[in-house]
């Protein structure tokens, strides 16, 4: 194949690269994969209404998150284990979501320590994603060690009480293999035997956590919170309420309840029912700038990217996961000069409409 010239082109390779096992981990999702499905085709429900004539000779991808100025409205979601789909694992992601100049979300079960990926990449913006452990002497140790090392925002994944139920990897038989450590497992752990799988990995996670827990991370920590995995108006309500500095829509790349909307389909209640209190953010399917323009356009401040990243990082290591970013970067910025925009500030409700 020639030069991966879309992301379509980096899954193509990936694939390739990561052999069944792995690929049944990062690829698939919940049950039937409906939810996956939907995350993708939702983008293909709606059309863009571009304005001509506007004058695009300037035009900027930039925005901000919570204060943070990023060089594009691609965030890094967090992405468990990342050593198994490349040996620089997450420290190179860092530095590619740091060169891109946009924020990368650290996993709770990332096989390299906060401190560790903070130094592959320093002075870079970085927040930090949160499984709540049964133990809140970890968890606190653990938000601790991210608020260290420089990581500006926790994000609580509030989708996993417990893991969703994944047939790939279960078909396939993937365990991650012996040699790639998880610091914060291994941790809780008390140093012991690796688990052997997923679903054990997750019985460390508390399935109380619960909507105190949002006030909790803030006084523990004094960042500010992400709510991640909200799909309802009425949890968007919640998370306002209980003080989240920002929400993200999202449905953990479909991997947890299958048949919850893609996410596209759920951001519009979200965003209504937030009305501008705090930023909304959305995650699943991004593939294409073109979809970036339509989660915007439909009232999200910025999107991240999962799956999109890690086949970068797959297949090119720190310089695939780049040329990834760039490539949404460039698609975005074609998107917006085309739809008339010179930022993504100017993206409006009006420039989408839903397909016949
Ligand atoms: C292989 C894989 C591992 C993931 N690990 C985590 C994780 O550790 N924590 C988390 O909050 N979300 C995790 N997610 C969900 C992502 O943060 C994000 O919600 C999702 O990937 C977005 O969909 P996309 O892959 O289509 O971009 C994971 C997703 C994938 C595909």
């Amino acid at each position: 194949m020639t030069a991966p010239l879309n992301v379509w082109d980096y899954e193509r390779l990936a694939e390739e690269r990561l052999g069944p096992g792995a690929w049944s981990y990062f690829a698939g999702g919940a049950d039937d994969e409906r939810t996956l499905r939907w995350n993708v085709e939702a983008y293909g429900r709606w059309q863009l209404r571009p304005r001509i004539l506007c004058d695009v000779a300037r035009v900027s991808t930039e925005t901000t998150v919570l204060g943070t100025e990023v060089a594009l409205p691609v965030l890094v979601a967090p992405v468990a284990f990342q050593r198994v789909a490349h040996p620089d694992g997450e420290a190179a992601t860092a530095r590619a979501a740091a060169s891109a100049g946009t924020v990368m979300c650290l996993s709770t079960i990332a096989t390299a320590t906060p401190a560790d990926v903070a130094a592959a990449a320093p002075g870079a913006p970085r927040w930090f994603q949160l499984y709540v452990f049964k133990d809140w002497g970890l968890t606190s140790a653990l938000v601790q060690q991210a608020a260290d090392a420089g990581y500006s925002a926790l994000v609580l994944t509030a989708d996993t009480p417990y893991l969703g139920r994944r047939e790939g990897p279960l078909r396939t038989g993937f365990a991650i293999p012996d040699d790639v450590r998880i610091p914060a497992v291994d941790t809780a752990r008390g140093g012991g035997l690796q688990p052997f799988s997923l679903h054990e990995h997750f019985d460390l996670f508390s399935p109380a956590v619960s909507w105190r827990d949002v006030e909790r991370l803030t006084d523990l920590s004094g960042l500010p919170v992400v709510v991640k995995g909200v799909l309802t108006a009425e949890d968007a309500r919640l998370a306002c309420e209980h003080g989240a500095a920002a929400i993200a829509v999202s449905n953990h790349g479909g991997r947890q309840l299958d048949g919850v909307p893609g996410t596209l389909d759920a951001l519009p209640e979200v965003v209504e029912a937030v009305e501008g209190r705090v930023e909304v953010y959305l995650d699943g399917g991004i593939r294409r700038g073109t979809d970036v323009a339509k989660a915007l356009a439909l009232g999200a401040r910025a999107t991240l990217a999962g799956r999109a990243v890690l086949w970068g990082l797959a297949v090119g290591g720190e310089e695939g996961a780049r040329h990834v970013l760039e490539l949404l970067r460039d698609e975005i910025r074609l998107a917006l000069s085309l739809l008339g925009c010179t930022s993504p500030a100017e993206i409006r409700r009006e420039h989408v409409a839903p397909a016949p």
